[in-house]
């Protein structure tokens, strides 16, 4: 079995071109909204949630676990593969290298959280692929949690949007990393800020793409049914109609408890 997770329904961004190359795995996809958003509380808190979410997965029988997430993967890809050797770990990273290539002016944005932007990960994306441009990066905080509530549209999250959209703009840049799984279901109103010319980053087909040949190498392992088992942290209300209407998949909710339950996310500064 294969399993999934992010902070929340932003991990479906992957999950989708995920079963478009493997319709039939066994999948089981965490969405931690009890404890989310993820990429506004310290690394150091993120990494220990996203051990135990990892653990939970691995007792269910994921052999191979996905971290749909860019703020997991920054806080605690590196740990978790050195804590379970048995389990094959595929991560995200924002999409510098592409991005880089793809741009003319050699001016890139990112969008991330600020947890993404804090990490090591982060900063050695850009050592190994943004020496020859310039990165601008902005940490949309608020994002994630608009997603959540399923608002993707409208006067309000245009303004969200345009408050990180527009900047990059100011600084010319010809490309957009999308480096946190939610954004991707913010493109259309990311597009319409940005313009038609504008190149637009997601990583979320390559990161199927690594899947598909990892999974490919587990063999049957990693199982066969067209099954996908979902569940959630916190309150389950309301989030199967949020899932259909992200992805068109009528999925039945699993409430389940992951580790004690958790402090608030700290507020603005
Ligand atoms: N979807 C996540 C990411 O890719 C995290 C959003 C959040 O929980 O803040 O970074």
């Amino acid at each position: 079995m294969i399993g999934v997770f992010d902070s929340g329904i932003g991990g479906l961004s992957v999950l989708m071109p995920v079963r478009r190359l493997l319709g039939d795995a066994d999948i089981l996809y965490l969405a931690d909204r009890g404890w989310g958003p993820y990429g506004e509380r310290s690394l150091e808190d993120v990494r220990a949630r996203v051990d135990l979410v990892a653990s939970h997965l691995i007792s269910q029988g994921a052999r191979m676990v996905v971290v749909a997430c860019h703020t997991a993967s920054a806080a605690a890809l590196t740990t978790l593969r050195a804590r379970h050797p048995d389990v094959a770990f595929v991560g995200m990273e924002p999409a510098l290298k592409p991005a880089a290539a793809a741009s003319r002016k050699r001016r890139v944005g990112v969008l991330a959280t600020e947890a993404t932007f804090q990490s090591e990960l982060f900063a050695s994306v850009v050592d190994r692929f943004g020496t020859n441009v310039a990165v601008i990066a902005r940490a949309c905080r608020g994002w994630a949690a608009a997603v959540e509530e399923g608002h993707l549209d409208g006067p309000e999250v245009e303004a969200m949007v345009g408050e990180h959209v527009v900047p990059l703009l100011a600084h010319r840049v010809d490309t957009i990393v999308l480096g946190c799984t939610h954004y991707p279901f913010l493109a259309p109103v990311i597009r319409r800020i940005a313009g038609p010319d504008i190149e637009i980053v997601d990583p979320a087909d390559a990161v199927a793409r690594q899947v598909a040949r990892v999974a490919g190498g587990l063999g049957p392992e990693v199982g066969r049914g067209r099954a996908l088992r979902f569940q959630v942290t916190g309150a389950p209300t309301g989030v199967a109609e949020l899932v259909e209407r992200l992805t068109g998949w009528r999925i039945d909710v699993e409430g389940v408890r992951v580790g004690p339950p958790l402090g608030p996310v700290p507020s603005d500064p």
